[in-house]
């Protein structure tokens, strides 16, 4: 396939169904259908919302009372190699189950898309958990670039391959003050991993390598594709203007970590983490992205008229230890400076657009120590834990709604597990690497090394952090205002379908008054 053969597609925005009270209903409907991938490939089956992968980005405003209905209009058959030995994905469930989550949302558990709350097609079955047919989104958070995708018990990682997928963008009057690109000049990027078939088709493994005897189809340890695609394209171009640019970066590979970087050199002026805008900005070269993780930034074209710049990638995969991408996996799009200026660009890169609190640890209640590890499963697979636990244990991370706790992650394996907790945002303190063979032998955490502070491109509110292998990383959260059943996970999605996924529940205040 060409490189930089097709137009970067720009995502339609999701018209309301209705409003009404102050209230706006949208409806969106998943089905299945054919898509043109790139120009050089057949059309490809692949799974969307209204007809369109990514998914339609649904735009809302701080403190809007949302409220959506996810339909499924999906076939009876899944598009890619269910393995029906994975934890909520047993012969006893439908083979196609789906559950909307919003990525980085403060909702009540009932509109959380909890992995077991799935539903099939029309609401025909629907899982044990609070069955909703229409979500509740109060959007009680700032500025921010949320994402929205699939959360179905075991069958996630296939469901988001598919397509399940799509942008969700709070705005709010502190973001629209501050004269930042806007309109067409602010661009959401949604930035994966796929491989093909020779037909056009999808392809996805079913089994690992080498194939576990006695078994159809297996879960992998993890996958990557060979081609990166944004917005659905691969490896397309965009035409702009010698002006600036917001670009919405967000990571939605299955496990594919980035390390991006404009192959002119010159910076990117990061304006916001995963949950909100930066205090102030940051000028980078390069920076990372794991699955899930979202950075805002704006890329300057002045005075570039005609130059074609490259957004590359050199993030190693796995991550990150293992190889260097090579000449296909290093290229995820390209900016042609070719338009001429509209308007004058009067957009600004602030010197200041958000008070972050300063970590301190009196407010912090309790500690959680938690282990990232592996062990090896009944067919030898590798079988990712949290803690040690598998999603079907009791729960055993129970805040209190309205205090603070410190959660550390205390990662024994070999790779960075990128850990996400739903429902609140939090800030990194630190990491710290610790001698990982006397934990393991006697359970005696000892440092090897200083704390190290977030990278810059983590320096403010996040709902997603990379755990680094031999390294305790710790993060600092503020539960609630919700309480109820929600859950955290590793975001690599081969991992969070095979049990490196736990549920929490977070009490309610009222319970110790
Ligand atoms: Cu992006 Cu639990 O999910
Ligand atoms: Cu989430
Ligand atoms: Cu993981």
């Amino acid at each position: 396939m060409r490189k930089f053969a097709d137009p970067l597609p720009v995502l339609p925005v999701k018209k309301p169904w209705f409003k009404e009270d102050g209230k706006t209903y949208y409806h969106l409907t998943m089905n299945q259908f054919k898509q043109r991938l790139h120009s050089d490939l057949p059309d490809t089956t692949v799974w969307g919302y209204d007809g369109m992968y990514p998914g339609p980005t649904v735009k809302v405003h701080t403190n809007e009372q949302v409220y959506v209905k996810w339909n499924n209009c999906l076939p009876d058959t899944h598009l890619l190699p269910v393995d029906q030995t994975v934890h909520g994905a047993y012969p006893d469930v439908p083979e196609v189950r789906t559950v909307t989550h919003i990525h980085g949302a403060c909702v009540r558990p009932e509109s959380d898309g909890y992995p077991e709350a799935w539903f099939t097609k029309n609401f025909d079955r629907t899982g044990p958990y609070f069955t909703r047919k229409m979500y509740h989104y109060e959007n009680c958070q700032q500025a921010s670039t949320l994402w929205y995708h699939d959360h179905a018990l075991g069958i996630t990682r296939l469901n988001v391959y598919a397509g399940l997928a799509g942008f969700y963008l709070i705005s709010d009057e502190n973001e629209k003050a501050l004269h930042l690109p806007e309109g067409e000049f602010d661009i959401p990027l949604l930035i994966q991993d796929r491989s093909f078939n020779a037909d056009g088709s999808l392809y996805y493994p079913s089994q690992t390598d080498p194939p576990v005897p006695g078994l159809e189809t297996s879960i992998v340890a993890m996958f990557f594709g060979d081609t990166i695609l944004v917005n659905g394209k691969v490896w397309p171009y965009l035409e702009v203007e010698p002006r600036r640019y917001r670009l919405r970066l967000l990571n939605g590979s299955n496990s594919r970590f980035y390390m991006l970087f404009l192959d002119s050199g010159q910076q990117m002026f990061q304006i916001a983490t995963d949950s909100g805008l930066r205090a102030v900005p940051a000028a980078l070269k390069q920076m990372t992205l794991a699955p899930a993780e979202r950075a805002e930034v704006i890329v300057d074209f002045t005075n570039m008229n005609g130059r074609e710049i490259v957004l590359k990638n050199a993030a190693p995969a796995p991550y990150p230890d293992g190889p260097k991408p090579d000449q296909d996996t290093a290229a995820v799009m390209q900016f042609r400076v070719k338009k001429r200026i509209t308007r004058i660009d009067t957009s600004r890169i602030p010197e200041v657009m958000n008070h972050i609190p300063p970590l301190s640890f009196k407010d912090v209640t309790r500690v959680r120590k938690l282990t990232l590890n592996s062990v090896t499963d009944q067919f030898g697979r590798d079988l990712m834990l949290l803690d040690n636990r598998t999603w079907d244990d009791p729960v055993t991370e129970n805040p209190v709604a309205g205090t603070t706790e410190i959660w550390t992650f205390i990662n024994v394996t070999m790779h960075t597990h990128p850990i996400h907790l739903h429902l609140v945002d939090f800030q990194i303190l630190d990491r710290q690497p610790f001698d990982v063979s006397r934990f393991t032998e006697k359970k005696e955490l000892r440092f090897t090394g200083s704390p190290r502070h977030p990278d810059t491109e983590e320096e403010g509110w996040k709902d997603t952090v990379r755990a680094d292998p031999g390294e305790v990383t710790r993060i600092k959260a503020r539960f609630g205002p919700f309480s109820g059943l929600y859950v955290w996970h590793c975001h690599i999605l081969e991992h969070e379908d095979y049990e490196m996924m736990r549920p929490f529940y977070v009490l309610s205040s009222q319970t110790f008054l």
